[in-house]
């Protein structure tokens, strides 16, 4: 057999004039896709040493900056005043000792100025103060001294709670606290982040002077942005 005409005008003019079309698209339809092929496999290749790389660089900084949880521990109360007043408010005046342990040998914590602690005994405030705002090195365990104070009314019947607590050797105060912070690889500082903690606090009297602090269970912890 002879072979078929090229450009099939043999088949009874069925091919309109634009025959070399017929020829060329399909070919360049294919040669195309093998071109987006190796695009795909080119990108995927790309994707994937990048993933690699990133994940080695996490896996580095891991290693190196070795982060750790820094923990606190709330140690005494010094009681400056806790004092019923005729209106039946109290006047609070405490010093809390926290032990702040930061055991990071990379990471540094930067306590900022725009913190809350607050202190209520039964849902009713009685005394409010700062975190202290400082830079918190490296493996550093610092006792700090948070100072609250506050003149207060009490709820009412909350005073006589009060003093039946302080006669059983048991007072439950919650302390709760929002913390700004940032923290500190070298020279490079994060975004500010929020620490909000509770903690139950339970101390035996509020007569002045110094006294050992118990916690409730563990300090519950919420970081936001
Ligand atoms: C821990 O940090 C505090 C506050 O920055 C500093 O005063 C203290 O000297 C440091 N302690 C040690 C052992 O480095
Ligand atoms: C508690 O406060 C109320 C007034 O709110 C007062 O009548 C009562 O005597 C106070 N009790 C004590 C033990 O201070
Ligand atoms: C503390 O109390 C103040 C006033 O009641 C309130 O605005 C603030 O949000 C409280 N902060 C915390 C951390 O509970
Ligand atoms: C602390 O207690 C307050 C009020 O009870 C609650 O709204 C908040 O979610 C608690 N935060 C944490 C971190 O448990």
């Amino acid at each position: 057999m002879h072979r078929p005409p090229p450009y099939g005008m043999s088949n009874n003019g069925r091919y309109p004039p634009y025959h070399y079309g017929g020829e060329y698209y399909p070919s360049e339809r294919r040669r195309g896709g093998n071109v987006c092929v190796r695009c795909i496999c080119c990108f995927c290749c790309f994707l994937f040493f990048i993933i690699l790389v990133f994940a080695v660089l996490i896996l580095y900084m891991f290693l190196y900056y070795d982060p750790k949880c820094p923990t606190y521990k709330f140690e005494y109360m010094d009681v400056k005043e806790f004092k019923y007043n005729p209106d039946s408010s109290i006047n609070t005046d405490v010093i809390l000792t926290l032990r702040a342990n930061n055991p990071n040998k990379g990471v540094g914590l930067l306590y900022e100025e725009a913190s809350f602690i607050n202190v209520t005994y039964s849902d009713s405030l009685i005394c409010s103060g700062k975190f202290p705002s400082f830079h918190h090195g490296h493996r550093n365990v610092t006792m700090l001294q948070i100072a609250l104070k506050g003149k207060n009314q009490l709820r009412s019947g909350l005073n006589e709670s009060l003093k039946d607590d302080e006669r059983h050797d048991k007072i439950r105060l919650k302390l709760m606290a929002m913390v700004p912070f940032r923290l500190v690889f070298g020279n490079i500082k994060s975004r500010s982040l929020n620490m909000n903690a509770n903690v139950t606090l339970i101390v035996r009297d509020l007569k002045p002077g110094k006294k050992s602090v118990t916690e409730e269970g563990k300090i519950a912890y919420r970081l936001s942005y």
